[in-house]
């Protein structure tokens, strides 16, 4: 049987990069994944330029960007490993990027670049790479040798069993399976008594009732920027609806600090309509704090002072309400909108100032309940996972076993949309090969 300091498990983000720098550390490692390819995920996303990291990521406030049921949890290692340090290493291999949008980098050409450059990491650490290879089984040996408290793990593969000191299980979550996304990572955890916490899809489009729906179909294809939040009746900013454009991803605790909170998140994002429901950066961000049977709040022309706007128009203009609703919003938005009340459907000087009062109200509080998301075969991510109350924040090994780690998107930590993801990948792995 071979022997290996570490076997690591899954050779996507985080797998790739713990599985380098601990080679290069001079363990001798083992790097497993049944995928036929390596990193697909990687490679589609950024929409293949992958969006290695953030610019803005503040590690002592990782509440702003992560969620999960501890986001402090990643405090330590994102500290350790910063944006500024995977930039480094990208511009070292000589990738030529670019800032796109509130601080996320992307690789100027592709995705397969960042590939290319994390594979020439492990191969500078020496790192053995078995792929495709499946999991059979794992069996821990408590022994008094070795570590205090610690042991060895027997794995047995598709390709022989092999023995190692740690096993760090890198597998991911559970969005996108048919490009090898599986659930072993969370089999493992339950095999060792790890606790789990509620997996669900995240950064995902949300869907509604096909009935309900109708009206808005016609919309499919859209985009326009919004205002988004979570919490019924209310703006999606707890600030005035009007006027100055509210927080970026403000977060609104309704309860005490530190006691049981129930916040309302809010974004300033482009939404995109869907044949099905609706998608775009704005949905996607919300889609991670949303829970079913919740109701989201949408402004539709943020930043507009539609009642003034409506009521100027009426002072001075015989169009359509429609015509003039365009000037304010998406033509095809104001369209559609005033076809829902007969009492929209006239000349804006005939139209009652109740009515168009009505219009701005719906228009800046768009009220609405979705019925689902458009689940793991959309999702960016898997919310929930590994529970970080079981796990070292400087290490990410399991307290109650020894030698046994889990990094990247198995963890229960999920970051915004924007390169989060990865950066928490990437320094997950690392806080994992300095503790190897
Ligand atoms: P990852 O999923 O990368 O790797 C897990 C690996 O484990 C895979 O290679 C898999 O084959 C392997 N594995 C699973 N089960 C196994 C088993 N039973 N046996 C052996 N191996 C197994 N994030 C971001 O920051 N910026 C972005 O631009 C994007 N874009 C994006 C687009 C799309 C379409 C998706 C789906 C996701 C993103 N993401 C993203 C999210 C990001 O891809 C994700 O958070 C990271 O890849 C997570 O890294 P991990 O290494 O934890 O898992």
């Amino acid at each position: 049987m071979q022997d290996f300091d570490a076997v690591i498990v899954g050779a996507g983000a985080a797998g790739l990069f713990c599985a380098a720098q601990a080679g290069q550390r001079g363990l001798r490692v083992l790097l497993v994944d049944h995928a036929d390819k390596v990193a697909e995920k990687i490679r589609i996303s950024g929409g293949g330029r992958c969006n290695f990291t953030n610019r803005d990521l503040d590690p002592a406030a990782p509440h702003k960007h992560f969620t999960g049921q501890n986001p402090q949890f990643c405090r330590s290692a994102l500290a350790r490993y910063t944006p500024a340090d995977f930039v480094a290493l990208v511009q070292k291999h000589g990738i030529a990027f670019h800032e796109k949008h509130k601080g996320q980098l992307f690789a100027d050409r592709s995705a397969e670049d960042i590939i290319a450059m994390l594979l020439a990491e492990c191969a500078a650490g020496g790192v053995t790479r078995w792929q495709p290879c499946g999991l059979k089984k794992v069996v821990f040996s408590a022994s008094s040798a070795g570590r205090t408290g610690g042991g060895s793990y027997q794995i047995d593969t598709d390709r022989g069993a092999v023995r190692a000191r740690s096993l760090v299980v890198a597998t991911g979550g559970l969005s996108i399976p048919k490009i090898g996304a599986s659930d072993l990572g969370y089999r493992l955890a339950q095999q060792f008594g790890i606790p789990l916490v509620e997996r669900r899809p995240g950064l995902v489009p949300l869907t509604f009732d096909g009935a309900a729906w109708a009206p808005y179909a016609q919309l499919a294809g859209l985009a326009l920027p919004v205002a988004i939040g979570t919490g019924d009746h209310e703006a999606p900013h707890a600030a005035p609806l009007r006027g100055s454009p509210p927080p970026e991803g403000a977060a609104f605790a309704l309860g005490r600090p530190g006691g049981k909170r129930k916040s309302r998140m809010a974004f300033d994002e482009d939404l995109l309509f869907t044949h099905r429901g609706l998608s775009g950066p704005a949905v996607l961000q919300i889609s991670s704090y949303w829970r079913e049977g919740a109701p989201l709040a949408i402004d539709l022309a943020p930043g507009v002072d539609l009642p003034a706007a409506l009521a100027q128009a009426k002072a001075r203009s015989r169009r359509l309400v429609a015509n003039e609703l365009a000037a304010l919003v998406p033509a095809r938005l104001a369209d559609a909108w005033v076809q829902q009340s007969a009492e929209w459907q006239r000349p804006i000087n005939e139209a009652t100032d109740k009515a168009l009062a009505r219009l701005a109200q719906q228009l800046a509080r768009w009220q609405l309940t979705p019925t689902g998301t458009e689940g793991y075969r959309k999702a960016e991510v898997t919310l929930g996972g590994v529970d970080t109350r079981a796990l070292s924040q400087q290490s990410m090994e399991a307290r109650a076993q020894p030698g046994l780690y889990f990094i990247g998107e198995v963890v229960d930590v999920t970051g915004w949309l924007g390169g989060y993801n990865f950066q928490w990948a990437w320094a997950s792995a690392h806080a994992c090969a300095q503790a190897l």
